[in-house]
């Protein structure tokens, strides 16, 4: 029989249960699915030959257009800047005062008082602060992208203050700016090359005493060929689709929550390496394939390879020149017709450890470094002029979220 009282009962049950799972489905789901809902389909294509050797991959037409700059030339205007600075100029210095408004960020984390002096920055005179009642005298106010609205943010705005729009996401992650913030931001702080003040990942340096390694040697060692650390199985960028399509040709082993295999982590799992130094010791690659297809848009899936010596397989479908990453450093997907293709070069590198090592070589020369953004922003305010500018919604939406969040074309 149909009894009211057990249906109530049910009811009271199963609403509240519903609720929960649809905030979790919410707060789960909303990163990686939503976006794929979201992006725009304007992905255009070059078209791509066979590469059989790295000298073939540097005369790739696509490469010599872009050719190597640092971006940071692009973001901090150097020829304005003086080339060395004096001791007795930089006593002078008052210190410019730098308002973290909301960040919780960690690559700030413990260090963030003494950010200039950890990152060695030539010019320290910049105090990073996340006490609001410093508003007044602050010169410039950061706000991680979403987190505030101009509602919630300062009262009170000095006219030659600067407002920073920061986000460290790709654009398939990150909220659409609120529209009231039309007109306030003056720089944008981000990991595109063509920011206001370029806030990478982390940086490539070059070493200044090279250091020569025989990459033969640790070669001969490696006895497996591809891995994968995965946590984020579901991504606008389709990375695991791929990654099954190249399973059928090479063996691919996955480790973290989207596959089978475990490794011992310690310290936050983007940027522990502990587990990496292990992998590479025993394998040849390591597939460093971005959460989303987006410009400019290389994280610590790459820049952690750097200091150890395993090969990046790089999915980002950008063009990493733009970071100044060389073709020479990294297997990007982007060279290849089809994962198929991909698998056979990783073979022909196998069976040919001395073009392998080809890969290895130039960290003899460079090594990765913490980014060091904050030094350049605090060289910048004390001595490049600039005229004031300021960003529209619509201005800031077609730089960062309009369009930028691509589909993947490779498979
Ligand atoms: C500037 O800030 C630094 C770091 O907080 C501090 O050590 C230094 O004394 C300050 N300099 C001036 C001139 O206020
Ligand atoms: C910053 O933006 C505000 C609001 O548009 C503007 O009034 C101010 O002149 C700008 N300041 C600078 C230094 O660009």
């Amino acid at each position: 029989m149909f009894s009211l009282s057990r249906l109530v009962k049910r009811a009271l049950v199963l609403i509240p249960l519903g609720f929960v799972i649809l905030i979790f489905l919410w707060s789960h789901g909303s990163k990686e699915n939503g976006a794929v809902l979201k992006r725009e389909n304007v992905r255009h294509s070059e078209p791509v030959d066979t590469v059989n050797s790295i000298s073939d991959l540097s005369r790739r037409p696509n490469r010599q257009k872009t050719g190597f700059h640092s971006p940071a030339q692009i973001a901090i205007h150097p020829e304005t800047l003086p080339q060395k600075h004096d001791e007795l100029t930089l006593s002078k210095l008052k210190n410019k005062t730098l308002l973290f408004w909301d960040w919780n960020w960690n690559p700030l984390e413990s260090k963030f008082y003494d950010l200039m002096e950890v990152r060695h920055c030539p010019v320290k005179a910049c105090k990073l602060t996340k006490d609001r009642s410093l508003v007044k005298q602050a010169d410039v106010v950061f706000f991680l992208n979403g987190q505030s609205t101009p509602k919630t943010g300062p009262t009170y705005r000095h006219p030659s203050q600067r407002w920073v729009w920061v986000e460290g996401e790709s654009p398939c992650h990150s909220r659409r700016l609120d529209k009231s913030w039309d007109g306030l931001f003056n720089w944008t702080m981000v990991y595109r090359a063509d920011a206001d003040v370029l806030l990478p990942y982390t940086e490539i340096a070059k070493r200044d005493t090279p250091i020569k390694k025989d990459y033969l040697s640790v070669t001969k060692s490696k006895r497996k060929l591809v891995a994968w650390m995965v946590s984020n199985c579901k991504t606008p960028s389709r990375r695991m689709d791929f990654v099954k399509e190249l399973q059928k040709y090479i063996e691919v082993d996955i480790y973290g929550a989207c596959g089978p295999l475990k490794c011992q982590r310690s310290g936050s799992w983007g940027w522990d390496t502990t587990c990496l130094d292990l992998l590479a010791r025993d394998y040849k690659f390591y597939l460093a394939f971005e959460n989303s297809i987006s410009l400019d848009y290389v994280t610590e899936k790459f820049y952690k390879t750097v200091n150890i010596d395993i090969v990046a397989v790089t999915r980002g479908n950008t063009d990493y020149t733009r970071a100044g990453i060389r073709p020479e450093w990294h297997i990007n997907t982007d060279d290849f017709n089809s994962p198929k293709e991909l698998a056979e070069y990783l073979h022909m590198l196998d069976k040919n450890p001395e073009k392998y090592v080809k890969y290895l070589e130039w960290k003899n020369e460079y090594r990765q470094l913490p980014d060091r953004a904050f030094c350049h922003l605090c060289e910048r305010l004390h001595f490049q002029k600039e005229p004031p500018k300021s960003y529209s919604w619509d201005e800031l939406n077609a730089f960062f979220w309009k369009d930028h969040c691509l589909p993947p074309t490779d498979i």
